[in-house]
């Protein structure tokens, strides 16, 4: 049986992955998962690990749960790496999400300031787990779901000697299931070509059984087919008809961010004020469910877990990791070293892409280029990504400087200085390097 290391263990979304684990038995024989955290997050470890028990006992799975705080022992000899940690938690994410509202920019977990602080935070340790995959576990696939997934997977893939690293989002199997379930057809008969960033992703084309139906749904997407109502709101955005008719592909949610900054920034001010940023919307509600996950009757995934944004997270996860073991070949949507397959974007660095999954790992399809209408934004995106990556590696102020002017969400170098200098006072624990 395998062995899976789960880093980040104390993460609510746990349940899911148990869940889909369990699921996934019979394609993908796990009999161990060790769940670490860190001293911060010990009462969370503590109660998802006996939730996990009470799971796989449930369900009478021959799996064995571990829960520890040292995480050589949870690495030693593991076949998959799963990391979904949150360098200082919620806590950081708020301050993420707040402090540039203060100047009048966008704070987003992922996105702007606020991607690039949970950057910074995050590759250090990454690039120490990686260290030690290297002595314990160097046969292990690392899957990374930790954010900003895609500037994770390119610190591996340029700062460390660790090849088999796949980042991975639940966003683009969300789109091709929301397509399917808009088009009334089971979900594999959807096949949408996805090239781009993570977070930063188009679906290029749509088939349908085989047969190009792209030209359909952006027409959907505009609101102008027969279910168009339920379509246009797929992203959770809605469009202006005649702009994704011109785009001409499907963009994903956080593309809102970069062509609707305005209402963007005015929508989050309006929520910061009323029920707190996201980040506290999501602190409630792990509150709830944490009281939930101790309650010794629960032996499933609750309901209520839906309220997350991760939705089919596991799913993910355990697909890939299945055709990964059994060398499936089937195509997933996976952030993996470029290889060529997106013109102008380097060859070695990360990108969100269709791939056909082997066990020698993702193979990108080639994609070729971009429309030209998304190309420079892509790129713009990825210089940033790079920036961001070289400063949190280096600990340098400037460098960081850089990729927070570099940013389009940023309006110029002064207001990039101040919210650099305030966010790195608040962060000043989680940022070692600086
Ligand atoms: P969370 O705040 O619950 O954090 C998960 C756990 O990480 C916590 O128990 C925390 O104590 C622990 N942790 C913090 N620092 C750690 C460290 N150095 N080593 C080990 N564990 C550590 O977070 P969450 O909301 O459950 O999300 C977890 C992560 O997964 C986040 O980074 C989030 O952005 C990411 N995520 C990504 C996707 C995706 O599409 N890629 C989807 C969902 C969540
Ligand atoms: C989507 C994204 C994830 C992100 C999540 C946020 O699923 O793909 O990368 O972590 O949303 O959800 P939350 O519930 O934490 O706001
Ligand atoms: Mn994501």
């Amino acid at each position: 049986g395998l062995k899976i290391a789960v880093i980040g263990g104390g993460s609510s979304y746990t349940p899911e992955l148990i869940d889909g684990l369990i699921k996934g038995q019979h394609e993908l024989p796990v009999n161990e998962v060790w769940l670490v955290d860190v001293e911060e997050g010990k009462e969370k470890l503590t109660i998802i690990g006996r939730l996990a028990q009470r799971m796989v006992s449930k369900a009478g799975a021959p799996i064995t749960i571990h829960w520890t705080l040292d995480r050589q022992a949870a690495l030693k000899e593991a076949a998959f790496v799963i990391t979904q940690f949150r360098v200082g938690g919620l806590a950081a994410r708020i301050k993420d999400e707040t402090i540039p509202l203060k100047y009048d920019v966008i704070g987003q977990e992922t996105n702007g300031p606020g991607g690039l602080f949970k950057a910074l935070r995050t590759i250090p340790v990454i690039l120490d787990i990686c260290e030690e995959m290297e002595e314990l576990c160097p046969e292990a696939w690392l899957i990374n779901f930790t954010n900003p997934a895609g500037i994770v997977t390119e610190a591996v893939l340029r700062h460390s000697r660790i090849n088999k690293v796949i980042g991975l989002c639940n966003g683009p199997i969300s789109i091709s299931r929301g397509i399917a379930a808009a088009l009334n057809v089971e979900p594999a008969r959807v096949r949408i070509d996805f090239a781009g960033l993570n977070h930063m992703s188009y679906g290029l084309k749509t088939a349908l059984d085989g047969e190009d139906i792209s030209s359909r749904v952006i027409a959907m997407l505009a609101g102008r087919g027969e279910d168009g109502q339920m379509i246009r709101q797929l992203t959770g955005v809605e469009w202006v008809p005649e702009f994704v008719e011109a785009l001409g592909v499907i963009p994903c949610g956080y593309h809102r961010y970069y062509y609707q900054p305005r209402t963007m920034l005015a929508a989050m001010k309006r929520e910061a004020a009323q029920t707190g940023t996201r980040a506290e919307v999501v602190k409630r509600l792990e509150d709830e469910l944490f009281a939930l996950y101790q309650d010794p009757n629960l032996n499933v995934k609750p309901k209520q877990l839906e309220g997350r944004g991760g939705a089919y997270y596991s799913e993910a996860a355990v697909q890939l990791m299945r055709s990964i073991y059994t060398d499936k070949r089937d195509i997933q949507v996976v952030n993996t070293r470029n290889q060529g397959a997106i013109a102008g974007i380097p060859d070695e660095s990360a990108v969100e892409v269709s791939c056909v999954i082997t066990k020698e790992g993702p193979r990108p399809l080639v994609m070729g280029e971009l429309p030209v209408a998304v190309r420079g934004l892509v790129q713009q995106i990825k210089s940033f990504e790079r920036v961001t990556v070289e400063a949190a590696v280096s600990g340098d102020y400037r460098t960081a400087l850089l990729a927070m002017v570099i940013n389009p969400l940023v309006p110029s170098d002064a207001i990039a200085k101040q919210i650099l200098d305030e966010l790195l006072e608040a962060h000043r624990a989680y940022l070692p390097r600086f």
